[in-house]
């Protein structure tokens, strides 16, 4: 029997409207946009304004649009597999309240945390489903509302992150498109340098971590800066080697958006040329979990049938990884 493939049926994104630029960041940090651009190749990015709104609730229209491209309902999910590291709660997982949202009343869910690589480990868990045979529907969602662990006076971090939120539907397929392979690695030593302090079992809330303001999202930009370009690069490299594939075999790489510099390491290590590379970081900034599906989705329509694509992606944990797979449609 021909092996299964689980490949990408349908994508979709969804982006808040409100637009934060880095002129607007002048208002409330001392940066400006110069340093922003030249450090980051981000000019704006956005956020979810409005009370009681979270992060599922861009999944939602993010969801609904990709089904009805599709022309299939909600019931038909099997699974749901929600990438995030801004959970709407600690529990019960936001992938179970998108799937009550969205009335995929079949499917059962699971939220996966592996911060800026969830999306990348999430396609690589949901094709696991669908090349067993166990599934026929998984739905990979990947999003945050970043703005809700961002500290707007902190210059090093407020500068970075937005809000977003894409989807990708995964389903067999018995040509040979889809994922082909992956390559996922993480190593908890880098958990010092990018993490979210208390709110866990380790520091629950308390006033004194309120003060210490250990809600919010820290990073050590520039040690986290040296192991995401060399590692990002050196994890696309591996996959493009291990499939025999060279820099022209690949119509498109989609890198995740942290920062422009680290964006062009990649393609530069990988030998792809610029303009076979997905690149938004300058209108969204880095969306976490949203960054690799919001790409898809904004260069649906210039992939093709058989494309070779790779994504590769770094995050807290430290997480890393990249994935090949043949564009089905
Ligand atoms: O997505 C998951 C993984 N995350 C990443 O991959 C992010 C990796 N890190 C980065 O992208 C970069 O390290 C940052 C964009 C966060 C920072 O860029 P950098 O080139 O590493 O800057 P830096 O931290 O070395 O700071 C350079 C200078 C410092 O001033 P001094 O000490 O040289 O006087 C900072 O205080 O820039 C200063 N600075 C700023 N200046 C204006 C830091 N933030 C700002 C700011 N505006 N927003």
């Amino acid at each position: 029997m021909q092996k299964i493939h689980a490949a990408i049926t349908a994508v979709n994104g969804y982006v808040p409207e409100y637009v934060l630029t880095n002129h607007e960041l002048e208002t409330m940090v001392d940066t400006n946009d110069e340093w922003i651009t030249t450090r980051t190749g981000i000019k704006e990015r956005r956020i979810l304004k409005g009370e009681g709104l979270a992060t599922s609730d861009m999944a939602v229209p993010a969801v609904q649009g990709l089904l009805e491209k599709r022309g299939i309902s909600a019931e038909e999910i099997d699974l749901i597999i929600f990438c995030t590291s801004t959970p709407d709660m600690v529990f019960p997982a936001t992938a179970n309240l998108l799937a009550h949202k969205i009335g995929a009343k079949k499917a059962w869910g699971f939220d996966l945390q592996a911060a800026c690589s969830g999306f990348v480990f999430g396609l690589t868990t949901g094709a696991q489903f669908i090349e067993s045979g166990k599934h026929q529907k998984v739905l990979v969602v990947g999003g945050d509302k970043m703005s809700s662990i961002v500290n707007y006076e902190d210059r090093t971090t407020c500068i970075i992150f937005g809000d977003g939120c894409g989807a990708a539907l995964l389903e067999p397929n018995y040509e040979g498109y889809g994922v082909i392979d992956s390559i996922c690695k993480s190593d908890g030593s880098g958990g010092q340098y990018l993490n979210l302090k208390a709110g866990g079992s380790l520091k629950p809330a308390s006033y004194a971590t309120i003060d210490a303001k250990e809600h919010y999202a820290y990073q050590e930009g520039q040690t986290v800066f040296k192991f995401a370009v060399t590692n990002m690069a050196d994890v696309a490299a591996e996959v493009m080697e291990r499939n025999s594939l060279s820099s022209e075999d690949i119509a498109w790489l989609v890198p995740h958006q942290a920062n422009k510099r680290i964006i062009d390491a990649t393609a530069n290590r990988t030998g792809v040329s610029a303009d076979k590379v997905m690149i938004n970081i300058h209108r969204y900034g880095n969306t976490t979990n949203g960054t690799i599906p919001l790409c898809l989705w904004e260069w649906e329509s210039k992939l093709k049938k058989g494309d070779n694509v790779i994504l590769a992606a770094f995050g807290g944990g430290f997480t890393w990884g990249a994935l090949y797979l043949k564009w089905a449609y």
